[in-house]
């Protein structure tokens, strides 16, 4: 690894990142900013996208392609599907899919397009480490599957589609975006969440209440896997 990016969706979710920082340097491009920082001899770029697939996409792809970023991790907060994941606990996904991704009334299943995947799948080595590091620490995760979509789910009927389709052990609005990017430029990546709510009618609440802290939790876990690299 030469250039480390690190990214997440909103300021929330990076502002605890950039505390570990000091010399940052802020690059104003493609609407976005950019902060480029060193962590000892280690180059890392980090940013946050606006929330959602298109903007997601975006900044990994700027983050790769023209920052040179060769191994990306993803800090933020997610909806609990799985009823093992309370309000703070870390998800790592070893696996994400679209959601929201529907051409089933030509017969394809959910979240397929011709020439994509279901699934997109995460680095096993970076999703290791990070089973690692929350073992070393004794730090509940859970390593599962992440379902992203364009929408932010606070209803129980959506949450079961989401869950009995994909399988999916929590839900976001960037992983898979990001991960897709990683896949298609063969950059390993890292997505990592804490749940802020759990996608059901006090979801909206929840996340107004807890985004901050379990950004913070995701954010601090994610700095000790950045030492481990
Ligand atoms: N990120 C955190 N909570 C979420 C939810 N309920 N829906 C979509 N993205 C989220």
């Amino acid at each position: 690894m030469t250039k480390l990016a690190i990214m997440g969706a909103m300021e929330e979710e990076i502002t605890p990142l950039l505390e570990y920082f000091t010399d940052i340097k802020k690059i104003d491009y493609a609407n976005n900013t950019y902060y480029e920082c060193k962590l000892d001899n280690l180059d890392v770029v980090i940013a946050y996208s606006k929330i959602g697939k298109v903007f997601s996409t975006l900044t990994a792809s700027t983050m790769i392609q023209k920052f040179g970023c060769d191994t990306l991790l993803f800090s933020g907060v997610a909806g609990g599907i799985n009823p093992e994941l309370k309000i703070g606990d870390l998800i790592v996904a070893n696996k994400l899919s679209q959601h929201d991704l529907d051409i089933t009334a030509f017969g394809h299943p959910h979240g397929y397009v011709p020439g994509g995947e279901v699934y997109v799948n995460t680095d096993e080595n970076l999703k290791n480490i990070a089973l690692e590091v929350a073992k070393e620490n004794d730090i509940k995760i859970i390593e599962g599957i992440i379902a992203t979509g364009d929408q932010f789910v606070a209803d129980e009927k959506r949450k079961d589609f989401i869950q009995n389709t994909f399988n999916a052990d929590a839900l976001e609005m960037e992983g898979a975006s990001v991960a897709v990017v990683c896949d298609a430029l063969s950059v390993p990546c890292l997505i990592l969440r804490a749940i802020s709510d759990t996608a059901d009618m006090d979801a909206g609440f929840n996340f107004d209440e807890f985004l901050v802290t379990s950004a913070k939790n995701s954010a601090n876990f994610l700095m000790k896997v950045v030492e481990k690299l």
